[in-house]
């Protein structure tokens, strides 16, 4: 009986002594990684703050908060903060769209940059007159904590299709840089359509087939009061963004590259947001079940992007799919001339 007891205590302290070391084994790899972050000088035109030592990494921190380290007095949170000096700081880029164009992969991967530090909810500052009427202080406070020489990144596809958006952006900083990832539209409007059905099936409900919406019934045409087409009609929207940035301040990113050869595409966007390049081939790795390209941190520490990103879209009729191509075919050519980008599209 006292044998089988003491056999009993052992394996429970045997287990907890694994998940405990477990547990620092995996804060000592995370952290470490986490560190490179003061290493790293991420601005071109700027100095690399001069003394880190007193900095902690910024996950630790918030580690530290999570497990209720230290962080136990009152105010003690502002002290830490002040102490390892994170604030809060509004993005200095922001992916405004498209809706269904690949804007969470491109955010998710670049925060692979140690220099980048996301948003990791869409913020809908500008578009929702609600969170607008907030105020500035508002969306500053919907940011997460960085080092000063981060930057911010948010990403609200509403923003590329919303009316208001542009002038609201530009009265709070007239130099945003604006990152426009956009899909091969006929694919991007099949993505929207997937989502909304999704939406409709989780909830029993029924809904249109694809062709039902896409065509006009009495024109047989390309039915344009459909939201899912207008919102493919990219030089549209980009020509009313114009109105108040130059076509300098926008990136376009080729999300259909994305899918296939995120590096390349990463590295523009580095560029265009004076980063070093610090996004390698080691930190994105084809996964054969996702069917896409996932992240890796470090060798502990990958993941991919949720379910919800990939579905699998339903078969269109060809004849369906021609009409569609051949109606965005004069938009892209517009968008190709706006932007000097030319991408492969039909
Ligand atoms: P589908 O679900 O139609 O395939 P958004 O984040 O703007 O909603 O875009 C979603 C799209 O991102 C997905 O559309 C998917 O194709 C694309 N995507 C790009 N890179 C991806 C990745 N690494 N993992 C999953 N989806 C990715």
């Amino acid at each position: 009986m006292l044998f089988s007891q003491q056999q009993w205590l052992r394996q429970k302290f045997s287990v907890l002594g694994s998940l405990v070391l477990g547990s620092l084994f995996f804060l000592v790899v995370r952290e470490g990684t986490l560190d490179r972050l003061h290493l790293i000088c991420p601005i071109k035109d700027r100095l690399c703050p001069s003394d880190t030592s007193g900095q902690m990494p910024l996950h630790t921190l918030q580690l530290k908060q999570a497990l209720g380290l230290k962080l136990h007095r009152r105010n003690s949170i502002r002290e830490q903060l002040r102490t390892h000096r994170l604030i809060k700081q509004l993005p200095r880029a922001i992916i405004i769209g498209v809706r269904k164009g690949g804007t969470r992969a491109l955010l998710e991967m670049l925060s692979l940059h140690p220099a980048v530090v996301k948003a990791s909810q869409e913020v809908h500052f500008f578009d929702n007159e609600k969170n607008y009427a907030h105020g500035v202080d508002w969306y500053l406070k919907k940011m997460p904590f960085s080092f000063p020489h981060q930057i911010t990144v948010e990403k609200s596809p509403a923003y590329f299709i919303t009316e208001e958006v542009p002038e609201r952006i530009f009265k709070m900083n007239s130099s945003i840089k604006l990152l426009l990832i956009v899909r091969e539209p006929t694919t991007r409007t099949v993505s929207d359509y997937t989502q909304v059905l999704e939406g409709k099936e989780h909830k029993n409900k029924t809904y249109n087939k694809f062709e039902e919406l896409v065509v006009d019934s009495n024109t047989c045409e390309v039915n344009t009061k459909y939201k899912a087409v207008q919102t493919s009609i990219y030089s549209k929207y980009l020509e009313h963004w114009l109105k108040f940035f130059p076509i300098e301040q926008f990136h376009i990113v080729d999300g259909d590259s994305l899918i296939t050869d995120p590096l390349p595409e990463l590295k523009l966007v580095e560029r265009f947001l004076n980063l070093p390049s610090r996004i390698s081939q080691y930190n994105l790795y084809f996964n054969a079940t996702r069917g896409f390209f996932c992240l890796r941190f470090n060798f502990m520490f990958s993941k991919c992007l949720a379910g919800s990103k990939g579905r699998i879209h339903p078969d269109v009729n060809t004849s369906i799919k021609e009409k569609l191509w051949r109606f965005f075919h004069p938009f892209n050519q517009k968008l190709y001339q706006i932007t000097g980008r030319t991408f492969n599209w039909p």
